[in-house]
Formats: structure tokens, C-alpha cells, sequence
């Protein structure tokens, strides 16, 4: 007889919680921030509420009134300031013993257990979990090269349930990712995912990250394009790029050294003009002037040359 002892208490403590709990608790609610939502809570026996007193609560607030109706009509002086002008029950429906709550425009802190009553028929208390489910749209970041590969970094931000993030290709093939998402979790129990991907160079870089909440079928997707010229180079087009760059600047110095020339020429050209206008006193003193500036436009040239092939060797 010594087992039946604990097997009574077991069962004496069985019946205590079944008989003390007449709540019904209903399966949970999910919603999506800024959605209306409608929390279940109907009489057992179809009867009319529209006499009742209907108390919608949410214990863990301070105050916790979420919604009163009373005497016919809304009562609510002890509301909790958060539901102002969110909540609402179906008149018309109260006569059917369907006392449901709408809440609209739902918010993350509206997430957790509201219970439904009604006292004078104190075996009707229906306990309602809401979860409210968000997902930022993702953002893709440029992140960085490696080798002739360019690596992608996608975030975003989700709260109930846990978001999974994917890649795709243009042709909306799963992409690996470059190891696994990272998540991190806040106070609120909200998630940051973040995911890498390492891409080569294709004909068409068009790559999309998608957040999805399976559970609650809920689904957001960013897409990039990489542009060809984000990934670098391979070895053939980098020497191309040399032997453009080094002809163009040859190019560019040749014509500043015919220009250089050219100018030296018609300020020579200025000179004897004025030479032949000016008086023979001053010829001499012309000469001069004309023999320093050629000298002087010589080095400008020697320096003009020493630096072109100085520019050739740098971008060599
Ligand atoms: C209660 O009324 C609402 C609004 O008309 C409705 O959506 C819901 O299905 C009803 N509940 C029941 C159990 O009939
Ligand atoms: C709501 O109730 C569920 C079980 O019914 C429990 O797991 C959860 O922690 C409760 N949430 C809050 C905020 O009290
Ligand atoms: C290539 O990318 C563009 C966007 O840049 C997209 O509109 C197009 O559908 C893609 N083509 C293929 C074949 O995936």
C-alpha cells in the first residue's frame, strides 16, 4: 500500500489544478506588427453576453485593464494607455456569446497572454496568447574582395518567430552562404540576422537575400547588382589596363612637349618683332633677354622630358 500513497497524491493534485483552473487556454494568436487581430473568447453555452460584465485583461501590466464592457456599454476609465482607441468588441455579436477582442494596429509590446472574463459566469475565463511577428525588409552591403571574388553581407532585423535568411542567384538558385547566419538576440527577444556570401564574377550579378518567418508565412527579400567593374580584375584585362594607361601618358606628354615647343616658337617669333621695332640702343640688352629665355625654355623642355618619363616609369 505504500505505492498508492504518493499515486493518490498525484492524482488529488491532478484534480486540484483541473478543478482550481477552469481557464481555457486557446492556441496561441500570431500576428504581424501593424496588423488587426481578433482575440478569440466565446461563452461555452451560447449564451448572450449583451447583460455581462466582460473583462479583457493583460495580467502582467500595471494597470492590466485591456478592455471593459459594462452595463452595455465600453468602460474604459481603467484602461491601460497602450490599447487607447486599439480595442473593441463586436456588439452585434455579444448576444451570440461572442466576446472576442479586436485590437488593431498591433505593436511588438502587445506580445503576451491576455485572459478573457466574464464574472458572473466564472467558469468562462479563456486565456489568449498573442505573438506578434516582425521582419525588417534586409539590407546587402558591399562587404569587401577576396582574390577575383566580391563578398556580400545581408542584415536584418525580426521578432517572433526566428527569422531564416537565404541567398539566390539571378535564376533564383540557393547561393551557399560564406559559413553560418549569425544571430543575435535582444532584451525584447528580437533577432539581428546577418549572412555572407562570397560571389564571383558573372554574366548576370544580380543576387537577392530573403528573410522568411516560416511559420507565420511571412517573407522579405532586398536584391543587389554588383556592377562588372566592383570585381577586379583578372591578370589579362590588368595588363591591358597598363598598356593603355603608360600609351596614354606618352601621349599626353608628347603633346605637352610639342605644345611647350610650339609656345617657345611664337614667343620667339614676338621677340624679333619687337626687336626690329625698338631702337638699336636697346638691341643689346634684347639679345640678352632673348638668349636667357631660350636657355631657360631648354631646362623647362629637359625637365619636361625627365618628368614624362618619370610619370611612364610610375604607372609602369
Ligand atoms: C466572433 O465574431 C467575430 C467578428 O464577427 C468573428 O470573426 C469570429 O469568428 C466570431 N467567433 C465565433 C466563435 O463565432
Ligand atoms: C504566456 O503563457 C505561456 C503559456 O501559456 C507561457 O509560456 C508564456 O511565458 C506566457 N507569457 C507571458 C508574457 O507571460
Ligand atoms: C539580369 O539582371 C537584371 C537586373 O540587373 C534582371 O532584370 C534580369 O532578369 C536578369 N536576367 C536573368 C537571365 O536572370
Amino acid at each position: 500500500m505504500k505505492t498508492s500513497l504518493p499515486f493518490w497524491l498525484c492524482t488529488m493534485s491532478m484534480i486540484g489544478i483541473s478543478s482550481t483552473s477552469s481557464d481555457t487556454v486557446v492556441q496561441p494568436i500570431v500576428a504581424l506588427v501593424g496588423d488587426d487581430v481578433i482575440l478569440p473568447c466565446t461563452l461555452r453555452h451560447t449564451v448572450s453576453a449583451v447583460h455581462q460584465s466582460v473583462e479583457w485583461q493583460r495580467p502582467d501590466l500595471n494597470p492590466k485593464e485591456v478592455h471593459l464592457y459594462r452595463d452595455e456599454k465600453d468602460d474604459l476609465v481603467l484602461q491601460n494607455p497602450v490599447f487607447r482607441g486599439r480595442t473593441s468588441l463586436f456588439k452585434e455579436e455579444l448576444e451570440n456569446g461572442n466576446t472576442s477582442l479586436k485590437l488593431t494596429r498591433v505593436k511588438l509590446s502587445d506580445a503576451g497572454n491576455y485572459t478573457c472574463y466574464i464574472p458572473l459566469l466564472d467558469h468562462q475565463k479563456t486565456i489568449i496568447q498573442l505573438l506578434v511577428g516582425a521582419v525588417s525588409r534586409p539590407v546587402i552591403i558591399i562587404e569587401r574582395m577576396e582574390g577575383d571574388e566580391v563578398v556580400l553581407r545581408c542584415e536584418a532585423e525580426g521578432c517572433y518567430p526566428e527569422p531564416v535568411m537565404e541567398w539566390f542567384d539571378a535564376q533564383g538558385r540557393v547561393l551557399p552562404a560564406a559559413g553560418p547566419t549569425e544571430t543575435s538576440r535582444d532584451r525584447e527577444g528580437c533577432y539581428t540576422v546577418t549572412s555572407h556570401v562570397i560571389v564571383p564574377n558573372s554574366d548576370n550579378n544580380t543576387f537577392t537575400c530573403r528573410v522568411q518567418q516560416l511559420e507565420i508565412k511571412h517573407m522579405k527579400e532586398r536584391q543587389v547588382h554588383v556592377p562588372d567593374q566592383m570585381f577586379p580584375r583578372t591578370c589579362h584585362s590588368c595588363w591591358l589596363t597598363v598598356l593603355v594607361a603608360v600609351l596614354g601618358a606618352v601621349l599626353v606628354e608628347a603633346v605637352a612637349v610639342a605644345g611647350g615647343l610650339l609656345y617657345l616658337l611664337i614667343k620667339k617669333g614676338i621677340l624679333t618683332f619687337r626687336k626690329e621695332a625698338w631702337t638699336s640702343e636697346m638691341n643689346k640688352e634684347t639679345t640678352k633677354n632673348e638668349e636667357d629665355e631660350a636657355n631657360e625654355s631648354q631646362s623647362v623642355i629637359g625637365l619636361d622630358v625627365k618628368l614624362s618619363i618619370l610619370i611612364v616609369l610610375c604607372v609602369i
